[in-house]
């Protein structure tokens, strides 16, 4: 990268380096020749041979001039080493203005501790794309989609990471825009990865996106971790991560404090959802912080129709949030939510614990098919504890579709002062539980407390667990 690095003349005061002034051999040369070494190790799934730096591609971090033709030309450029060992882009501290730019395979994006990329709020900046086709229709407006700020499609092995580095949204606007009825097309997403494989988003904190953060969909084998996720308890559609008709998918330590789920698993709506019929399956969450009033720590659905299979969620931790690990569908629906273990939750101030709702509206339009049945089974929950809480469940299947095979053990739950009297409604549900405070609707009978452990966890690993993380380095030379 000699000859992109050459053309920044500028010295750079960069974090954690070296910054080797007069070495040996170069004693006594005049200072513009100084070299200054950019050099840190991070973690990613895979290293890159090449190395540059935003500021080579005509970037400016003064929070006012449009890096959007910066980005853009960087990634063009880097996309070139895709086939030699793959690329490396540093954003070094500074506030970056920045329209949409696209992501290219076999490529690391870096953001310095310090770096702020500031979406920007000029509309014409981001370009309008066809709803998915899953969906059919785009969410705030039925046609098309303003593309994510970060966003790819049909890559391989793509890194987007810092050292706690900030994307901002810059949301308030397109709230705004959306509370007016003023949008013509779906807000953007601060990230949004499709039809790719091998994607690690890991160590970078979101604030006030437009809507949605983290959207992987119709991909594989994706790591999410150690992502802080903020946006305003109020904030329309502020979800946290969503991975939509994806396998393979791992997210961990992450701190989500959201106007909407912190996490909501996807597949699809309605007929567009079943026709194209990509479930999500094969994911972990663990070590997961929520904090969300009007949500769920965890979604399952409302989107479900390409089905939603085999979820581990571990170590989940709620505050102030509306419930736990929340079923969301409807009749019209189709698809299936099956297999799915949740072990370990401990949570404070909610509304419901266990939630599950079988008549959630929101329909795509008015084709979908009403004999296309959901089938909700095999709901595992194990050694839950939750404090002052308004109601322990509100378990609600479908008549004539009941939700079965739901399991809950080892679960303490304290009620508020004000609790509902109340404390268990059930309908058209069928399951089993053991050592479960307060005791549980007559339709899930106790099977005594011996059976404590009586709800499954799988104990074999999934494959996305065994995915080697690598030490890397990023080293550049300004001379
Ligand atoms: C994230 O940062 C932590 C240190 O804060 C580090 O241990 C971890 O490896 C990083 N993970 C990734 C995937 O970048
Ligand atoms: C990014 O990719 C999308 C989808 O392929 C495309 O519509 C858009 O024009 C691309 N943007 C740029 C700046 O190349
Ligand atoms: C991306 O991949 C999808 C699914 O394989 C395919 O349908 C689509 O044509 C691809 N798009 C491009 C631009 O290659
Ligand atoms: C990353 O930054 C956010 C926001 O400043 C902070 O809340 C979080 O603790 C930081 N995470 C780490 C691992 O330093
Ligand atoms: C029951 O749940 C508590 C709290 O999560 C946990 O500490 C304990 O180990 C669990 N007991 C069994 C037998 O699984
Ligand atoms: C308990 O929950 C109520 C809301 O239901 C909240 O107002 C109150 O502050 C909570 N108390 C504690 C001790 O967290
Ligand atoms: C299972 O995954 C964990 C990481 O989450 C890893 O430490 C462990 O070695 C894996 N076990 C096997 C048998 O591969």
């Amino acid at each position: 990268m000699g000859s992109l690095s050459g053309s920044s003349k500028k010295l750079q005061v960069i974090w954690g380096l070296v910054v080797v002034f007069g070495v040996l051999g170069l004693r006594g040369v005049e200072c513009r020749k100084a070299r200054i070494l950019d050099s840190f190790e991070y973690s990613a799934i895979s290293c890159r041979a090449h190395s540059a730096s935003i500021t080579d591609f005509g970037g400016v971090g003064d929070g006012k001039t449009s890096n959007t033709k910066a980005f853009r030309d960087a990634i063009n450029q880097l996309s070139q080493y895709g086939s030699d060992g793959g690329a490396q882009l540093l954003v070094p501290a500074g506030q970056w203005l920045t329209g949409s730019f696209n992501l290219t395979s076999h490529f690391t994006l870096f953001l310095h501790k310090d770096a702020v990329l500031l979406a920007s709020q000029d509309v014409n900046e981001w370009s309008v794309i066809n709803p998915l086709p899953s969906y059919g229709h785009g969410r705030d407006a039925a046609g098309g989609r303003y593309i994510s700020l970060i966003f790819g499609t049909n890559l391989t092995d793509v890194v987007v990471t810092g050292d706690n580095g900030t994307i901002d949204g810059q949301g308030a606007f397109w709230w705004q825009q959306f509370h007016r009825k003023k949008i013509k097309y779906t807000r953007p997403y601060l990230i949004e990865i499709m039809h790719s494989d091998n994607i690690q988003i890991s160590n970078l904190t979101l604030v006030n996106s437009p809507s949605w953060n983290i959207h992987p969909v119709y991909s594989s084998n994706i790591i999410v971790q150690g992502i802080t996720i903020l946006a305003p308890i109020t904030s329309p559609n502020t979800d946290g991560i969503n991975p939509d008709s994806c396998t393979n998918t791992r997210i961990e330590d992450c701190y989500i404090v959201s106007g909407d789920d912190c996490v909501a698993v996807k597949s699809g709506w309605d007929e567009y959802g079943i026709a194209y019929g990509m479930p999500t399956k094969q994911l972990i969450i663990r070590r997961l912080t929520c904090i969300s009033p009007y949500s769920a720590a965890i979604a399952l659905g409302s989107e479900m129709s390409g089905g939603i299979q085999d979820v581990r969620a571990e170590e989940i931790v709620a505050i102030n949030t509306e419930s736990g690990v929340r079923i969301k569908t409807a009749v019209g629906r189709g698809g299936y939510v099956k297999d799915i273990y949740v072990r370990g939750m401990t949570l404070h101030t909610m509304k419901w614990v266990f939630w599950m709702t079988g008549n959630y509206g929101s329909h795509a339009d008015t084709h979908y098919d009403p004999n296309a049945l959901p089938e909700i089974k095999g709901i595992n929950y194990r050694n839950v504890v939750a404090e002052n809480v308004s109601m322990a469940a509100r378990l609600e299947g479908i008549s004539g579709d009941p939700f079965t095979g739901v399991c809950i053990s080892n679960v303490t739950i304290g009620l508020a002062k004000k609790a509902k009297k109340v404390p268990w409604t059930c309908t058209d549900i069928e399951g089993i539980t053991s050592r479960v405070t307060p005791p549980p609707c007559n339709l899930l009978p106790d099977q005594g407390p011996e059976k404590i452990g009586l709800c499954d966890f799988p104990a074999e690993n999934l494959s996305i667990d065994n995915v080697e993380i690598k030490r890397c380095s990023f080293t550049r030379n300004y001379l």
